[in-house]
């Protein structure tokens, strides 16, 4: 068997190098700074680092609004130290994919600019325009509430033009050929620049038609094959990842069906109901969900997250679940956003209780797919909710006890640092964490490092093994290796009677603490989890290096 398919066996943490670290002073993280501390990503295990985006944008949509492609933004560094950025990640080993922002352009991109004066400039056709105003001006708006249309008047051009975020970005028309061939131009320049693919952003939103009375569910899902296929001319091994939050009937058009579309999808599907599972300590939602997204190609792998730089969306669980998981982790108006999605990091989401966080993370380094980490969450970042909209959730990283967390030695941050008495940074930080062996960072390390060492998990075939609805255990083979996990997710002990089949079954040893579990006269395991317990075994003693002596 083939075994480079590397993002099968990646863990990915996603950043802004905005507010990672300040190298000089001026309250805006930098390049300079992120490839100081590439040394800690690549020390915490992570293999491969997702940029949000970084290029020249008037920063309406943190970023999200690009007006140059080509370039870094200016206050971030220069074009030299993106590369010196390159050069140190790959001397360490660390992978860098970066976000693909092109469904839409900034209204200050000189293409927009271009295309609302001049109806004769090539870049009109270049954006999606309509004489009169159509007649769903008013809807499919992403950011409902804060955004009141997805037609917009522009008075120079005289002319409607279509926007599915907000009016600052006009979207592309991606079927122009020359919009396409554009974004290749794009994907090719930082390939070359070495990077190892792309997050790509909203592909459902890039892949629809658009126009005036088009019906935006025709999607054109070629286009995204004819990307993947540009992609590995240019670069064998570079990927697609997509953000598509779309039900799982639809993720195989995503995939492709022989796998030659995108190589992997953030699992939105999944993502949910995990938080309902928290929530409710139901997990047959999950487990639903989790089969539901089982079939892909053999290339297609699926992204795990908790939490990212966006709300948690809720959007896709039925109103009932939505409502327990609100209750649960975001009861409070102010902690909500759009009426589907709860704006809060994880920690505080969780009471700051270290056993749900330790449940949460172990889940999500073990579920089937690659995890994908947030920056400042394996040290249990919190939010600040008197910053606006998603803003309280993207504050600065918290390096240390040091005034504004260590991530600036300017006056004034560009978001302030977390300063308040539970999750401020003299409470939560790097450098008090690595210090401390008990510490959720020294705890992330190391299920990392475990995680590493289950390549069945990012590789192999899984299944649910039948248990109590409060808890989800699942097997996953691979090669001649097998891995048991078990998660509980209620507030109380529970015993957890399992029988393992194939070789080896009789005998499970617990890959994060020193404890195994022989099968009983019945030929079944009975496994004792804490309140909240979570364990990962590994079936028989098949790999000497991972197994304690028999008497231990
Ligand atoms: C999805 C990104 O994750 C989000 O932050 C952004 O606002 C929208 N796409 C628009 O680009
Ligand atoms: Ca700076």
């Amino acid at each position: 068997m083939i075994h480079d398919l590397w993002y099968k066996h990646a863990v990915i943490y996603c950043l802004d190098v905005e507010t990672f670290l300040d190298s000089n002073g001026d309250g805006i993280g930098d390049f300079v700074g992120l490839t100081a501390r590439l040394d800690y990503l690549a020390g915490l295990g992570v293999t491969c680092v997702w940029l949000l985006p970084f290029y020249t944008s008037p920063n309406r949509d943190n970023g999200y609004d690009v007006s140059d492609y080509y370039s870094v933004q200016r206050k971030t560094g220069t074009f030299g130290e993106f590369v010196e950025f390159m050069n140190r990640a790959r001397q360490l080993g660390l992978r860098v994919i970066a976000d693909l922002v092109v469904n839409h352009t900034s209204d200050q991109h000189p293409w927009f600019r271009a295309a609302r004066r001049d109806p004769q400039s090539e870049y009109r056709t270049w954006y999606v325009w309509s004489k009169k105003r159509p007649r769903d001006w008013n809807k499919g708006m992403v950011f409902p509430g804060v955004q009141k249309s997805t037609w917009t008047r522009d008075a120079v051009a005289g002319e409607y033009y279509f926007h599915r975020f907000y009016d600052f970005q006009p979207d592309l028309d991606i079927h122009n050929p020359a919009v396409k061939e554009e974004v290749m131009r794009i994907m090719g320049f930082w390939l070359e620049l070495g990077v190892s693919g792309f997050r790509v952003d909203a592909v459902p939103f890039v892949v629809s038609r658009k126009g005036a009375g088009v019906r935006p569910h025709i999607k054109d899902y070629e286009l995204l094959h004819e990307m993947r296929h540009f992609l590995q001319w240019r670069r064998g091994d570079a990927i697609l990842l997509a953000e598509a939050n779309v039900p799982p009937t639809e993720s195989m058009e995503y995939f492709g069906d022989n796998g030659d579309r995108l190589q992997m999808m953030l699992n939105f599907w999944v993502n949910q109901r995990i938080f309902y599972a928290l929530a409710s300590g139901d997990t047959r939602p999950l487990q639903d969900a989790l089969t539901a997204t089982y079939q892909r190609p053999y290339e297609a792998q699926w992204g795990n997250f908790l939490r990212s730089h966006d709300e948690l969306d809720l959007g896709r669980l039925t109103t009932h679940q939505r409502q327990i998981v609100f209750d649960a982790f975001g009861p409070d108006k102010p902690m909500q956003l759009y009426n589907r999605g709860i704006r809060r990091r994880l920690a505080p989401m969780l009471n700051n209780d270290r056993r749900r966080i330790e449940l949460a993370y172990s889940l999500m380094f073990t579920l089937p797919g690659t995890p994908v980490l947030r920056y400042g969450d394996e040290i249990g970042m919190g939010d600040d909710l008197r910053l606006p909209e998603r803003q309280g959730a993207r504050t600065p990283m918290q390096w240390s006890s040091d005034r504004h967390g260590g991530f600036t030695s300017g006056r004034r941050p560009c978001t302030p640092v977390i300063d308040d008495a539970i999750y401020g940074y003299k409470k939560v930080n790097v450098a008090d964490q690595r210090r401390d062996p008990q510490s959720l960072l020294n705890w992330m390390e190391r299920v990392i490092r475990m995680r590493k060492e289950c390549p069945e998990i990012g590789w192999g075939d899984w299944k649910i093994l039948r248990t109590e609805p409060h808890v989800l255990a699942m097997r996953y083979d691979w090669n001649d290796r097998a891995t048991i996990i078990v998660h509980s997710f209620v507030d109380r002990p529970t015993v957890v009677r399992l029988r393992v089949e194939g070789p080896g079954g009789e005998r499970l040893v617990n890959l994060l603490s020193n404890d195994q579990s022989e099968a009983g006269e019945s030929g079944r395991h009975v496994i004792e989890l804490e309140p909240y317990g979570y364990k990962w075994y590994r079936v028989g003693g098949l790999d000497p290096a991972m197994t304690p002596a028999r008497s231990a």
